[in-house]
């Protein structure tokens, strides 16, 4: 009895230096492996399901007790990399090309990460698709005026206003002769490809989220500003269209409909002295999805992905251990870095509900619900609860900068992982920079997101914040 309060006290004090911003690996040391082994057990726990704290404290024991080596030659080549690493990935969705915009189904393949969450079904992609009625509908003309300025659009959230596309109605051409780009009245209409005509906008990349979509085109000469219509009716009819105006060349639709597709085009114009926009032909239509939402048994699934952040919480039973692919996945990482010299284990996999309410609990005893909200997930938010989330040889901050961190962080993506919380990204995703704590994604999707250079929330447009 004696000893388990001791072992208690010790761990009280202790968690006083955990890491979460402290480089407590100065610190003296005690071994609490004891205590751990005599923790009740949970079923299917990792024997390292350990807290944040309890995890660091036994890594900066080892680091202690088993000094780093000198880095060898090949360690400080390593160490001095430092140029942005790109991962190869099959053509996806990551930057759309012009011409390649596709269904979310037809990306990756899902790996096991992926493969509880729900892609969309073809018969809901297809749910959004128009009708033949609507697409043979008829586009809108090029004679678009208005005396109003244009709106500076561009990130806008506002709903787009569609009572200047009214404009046109008069003089659109026959739905039955309509051409995907009606000819500049009065002039004949001409078969010149779209690059040929200086006027039309060029839509270069187009980006998808969970709620909105972002579109870039190349800008046009003497444009004195662009009109974009989109709308989720192939169609792109005036009337069912939603308008936006911008004078820069990109733009973000926001406001949209979860898991739907859109079909959007853009024109540009120049502004007469009277106040009216002379407007080009229209772009070829593009088309993106939405990046998928889903929540199954109060799951959150972003494009097949599992999400447990500040935002999207887990429920209390969910989770019975590490995932086997992202276990195997790490040994294999192990196993090379090993022949690179470097060394890897696992300090902390699996947490489950009870364990992080613990753990989430220590560090709000020992320094408040802001800073404990820095470093540590509330139950049912972490990370380590989705049996994904690994941390990697010890939290402590003197992690960052070692030949282990700089390995990790530039090879991980090859065995599906990737840094889940980066330096400088504390607002977005709601974590301080974590440079052991990697999740997995599997190959295609964490080499996606890594050559984006964006955070799980950015690359999607989700939040991590409590509510
Ligand atoms: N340290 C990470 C944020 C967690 O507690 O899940
Ligand atoms: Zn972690």
């Amino acid at each position: 009895m004696k000893n388990i309060a001791a072992i208690i006290l010790s761990s009280l004090i202790l968690l006083t230096a955990a890491s979460c911003g402290t480089k407590s690996n100065t610190l003296p040391v005690l071994n609490l492996v004891p205590a751990e082994s005599e923790a009740p057990a949970e079923a299917n726990e990792s024997s390292s399901d350990m807290t944040d704290t309890e995890s660091s404290l036994i890594s900066d024991t080892s680091t202690e007790s088993e000094a780093l080596p000198e880095p060898s030659a090949k360690e400080s080549s390593i160490a001095k990399q430092s140029e942005p690493e790109r991962y190869d990935v099959q053509a996806s969705d990551t930057e759309r090309p012009v011409e390649a915009s596709k269904t979310e189904s037809s990306a990756s393949e899902p790996s096991r990460a992926e493969s509880s969450a729900s892609e969309p079904s073809k018969a809901e992609s297809s749910a959004s698709e128009p009708s033949e009625a609507e697409s043979s509908a008829s586009e809108p003309s090029k004679a678009e005026s208005s005396a109003s300025e244009p709106s500076k659009a561009e990130s806008s959230a506002s709903e787009p206003s569609n009572e200047k596309s009214s404009v046109s109605e008069a003089s659109k051409p026959e739905a039955s002769a309509a051409p995907e780009k009606p000819a500049p009245s009065p002039q004949p209409q001409t078969a010149k490809p779209e690059e040929a005509d200086a006027d039309i906008p060029v839509i270069k990349r187009t980006r998808s989220k969970v709620d909105r979509i972002e579109i870039e085109w190349e800008p046009v000469e003497g444009a004195d500003g662009y009109i974009i219509h989109y709308s989720t009716a192939k169609s792109l009819a005036p009337k069912k269209c939603k308008k936006l105006e911008t004078t820069g060349s990109k733009i973000t639709l926001t406001g949209l409909a979860i898991n739907k597709k859109y079909y959007f085009h853009v024109c540009s114009y120049k502004k007469e002295s009277s106040g009216q926009k002379t407007c080009s032909d229209w772009s070829r239509k593009h088309s993106e999805y939405l990046k998928t939402i889903h929540v199954i048994d109060g799951v959150t699934y972003v494009d097949g992905i599992l999400i447990a952040n500040k935002t999207y919480s887990l429920p209390a039973d969910f989770g019975d251990g590490l995932d086997p692919e992202t276990y195997d996945a790490f040994n294999r990482m192990a196993r090379d870095a090993a022949n690179d010299g470097i060394y890897l284990y696992i300090i902390s996999d699996f947490r489950s509900y009870q364990t992080q309410n613990y753990t989430y609990n220590s560090f709000v005893y020992d320094r408040g619900v802001e800073q404990a909200d820095r470093c540590s997930a509330r139950p049912g938010h972490s990370e380590h609860q989705t049996g994904l989330a690994i941390d990697v040889n010890t939290t402590s901050d003197y992690f960052d900068g070692t030949p282990e961190a700089i390995w990790l962080a530039r090879n991980c993506v090859r065995y599906g992982f990737i840094i889940r919380y980066p330096k400088g990204k504390e607002a977005v995703t709601g974590y301080k920079y974590e440079p052991w704590h990697i999740r997995y994604l599997g190959t295609q999707k964490a080499a996606e997101i890594a050559n984006s250079g964006l955070t799980i929330e950015e690359y999607y447009g989700i939040t991590s914040v409590y509510q």
